[in-house]
């Protein structure tokens, strides 16, 4: 398994582009199971969860006739198989999100029940939920979920819990189900907006994306689907404290500044100096970094897969900030790695204590999962000498090439087998 190793204690300097955004072109693919044709998508980012997805499509089916420069064409015409393996649904939770589709556009699925993973259980009862309430027959077999569906039927549906692919299921599924579909207390993260969006092109009808209620009628057939993908605001954010962290200057290209707006305000906060302009940010780590609080949230709050990378940050803020994780249940698994590294961090349920230390001292690391592998190496890049972390194949799921991006920063930084 390949190891990361980096020597810390330098500054960030010049230019990063970002890919690709992970968490928008996942629902994407799945959304081009509903439509009989070529489907055109630019911007696709090269990280593992996009492979496997684009796997899962194949064995359902769909052909790709190409893909190459971040640029796929997909064809579904013959994506009439609706069973996805076990061996890889069981790597990646999002293969759930092929389930509305199948079931609204073949009335059949078998997909995997997603294992949980280190952040959480992360069920999927409020996709299941609002898929019966749609006439869909689900049930639960040898670790599969099997499901049927005669048609499916607009609802009136809330969600008890704001669900990022709960949303996004449940609104593909919408789009071809009869008649009107009202979804409440909904997702509004970007993804969720661009989703709605691309099906609307694709000949769906779907407003009130971006709100608390998103209103779906029913359409007979989706054309194939084209578009680009928008820039991963969570990469953005990760290299925005990756300069911080270092006290370097660094220029974040290609980002949308909107999507990253509770970001460039806690940085500010913490006397980060953030510019922004149309399309790109300047963040330059000063010191003193200040210690300052933050509370995850669904977007357009502080996003939970930054809370990792922050933390790292206020390791070496001065004073006290108090971190409150309130989407996941166990998503503090980088603190014992960071504690190791000298962080002074105390944990108290969903609620993480950090009392900001001079610096962090390099040490052998392992990674959990991909937003604290993130973490890991921000603060490893903070801290004098040599740091190893392993288990690096959480990294590549949502970072396009880290370590080449990070050593044209200036990082010493090499992925060895
Ligand atoms: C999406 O996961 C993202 N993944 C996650 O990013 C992100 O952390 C999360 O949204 C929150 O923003 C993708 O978009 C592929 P949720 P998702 O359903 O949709 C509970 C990353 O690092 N819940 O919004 O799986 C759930 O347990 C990944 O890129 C239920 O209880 O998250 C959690 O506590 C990690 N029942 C909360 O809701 C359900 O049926 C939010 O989960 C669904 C969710």
């Amino acid at each position: 398994m390949d190891k990361i190793v980096i020597e810390g204690g330098r500054p960030l300097e010049g230019t990063v582009k970002i890919s690709g955004a992970k968490n928008a072109i996942l629902p994407v693919l799945a959304a081009t199971l509903m439509t009989r044709g070529r489907n055109i998508i630019e911007g696709v980012p090269k990280v593992r969860d996009v492979a496997t997805m684009i796997q899962l499509l194949k064995d359902l089916g769909a052909e790709v006739e190409s893909y190459r420069n971040e640029k796929i064409v997909l064809d579904t015409s013959s994506a009439n198989n609706p069973e996805a393996p076990y061996d890889l649904v069981s790597t990646m939770r999002a293969s759930c999100l092929v389930l509305g589709p199948l079931l609204a556009k073949l009335g059949r699925a078998r997909v995997s029940l997603p294992g949980g993973c280190a952040i959480g259980a992360r069920p999927i009862d409020l996709h299941i939920k609002g898929l019966e309430a749609m006439g869909a027959k689900i049930w639960l077999e040898q670790g599969y979920i099997h499901g049927t569906a005669d048609g499916l039927k607009g609802i009136q549906f809330y969600f008890d819990t704001v669900s990022v692919t709960g949303t996004a299921n449940l609104m593909m599924a919408a789009s071809l189900a009869e008649g009107e579909t009202i979804l409440e207390n909904v997702a509004k993260e970007p993804e969720v907006v661009f989703l709605a969006d691309i099906l609307n092109q694709a000949g769906a009808k779907i407003e009130g994306q971006g709100t608390d209620m998103i209103i779906i009628q029913g359409v007979s057939s989706l054309k194939p689907i084209e578009c680009r993908i928008f820039p991963d605001r969570i990469e953005a954010g990760t290299y925005m404290i990756a300069a911080a962290i270092t006290q370097g200057e660094v220029l974040i290209e290609n980002c949308i500044p909107q999507h990253v707006e509770s970001i460039i305000l806690k940085l500010q906060e913490a006397q980060v100096d953030v510019e922004v302009e149309s399309s790109s940010i300047r963040v330059r780590g000063r010191s003193p970094l200040l210690a300052v609080n933050a509370r995850t949230h669904p977007y357009p709050g502080f996003p939970t897969d930054i809370q990792a990378q922050f933390m790292a940050l206020m390791t070496l803020a001065r004073g006290q900030s108090i971190i409150m994780e309130t989407v996941f249940e166990n998503r503090f698994m980088h603190v014992a790695e960071l504690k190791r590294m000298g962080a002074n961090i105390t944990l108290d349920g969903h609620t993480a204590v950090i009392s900001g230390v001079q610096s962090l001292s390099s040490a052998p690391l392992m990674a959990t999962d991909l937003r604290a592998s993130a973490s890991l190496v921000l603060a490893a890049l903070a801290a004098k000498g040599q740091s190893v972390i392993s288990r690096v194949y959480h990294i590549d799921r949502g970072y396009v090439n880290m370590e080449k991006k990070l050593s044209c920063l200036g990082a010493r930084i090499q992925r060895v087998k």
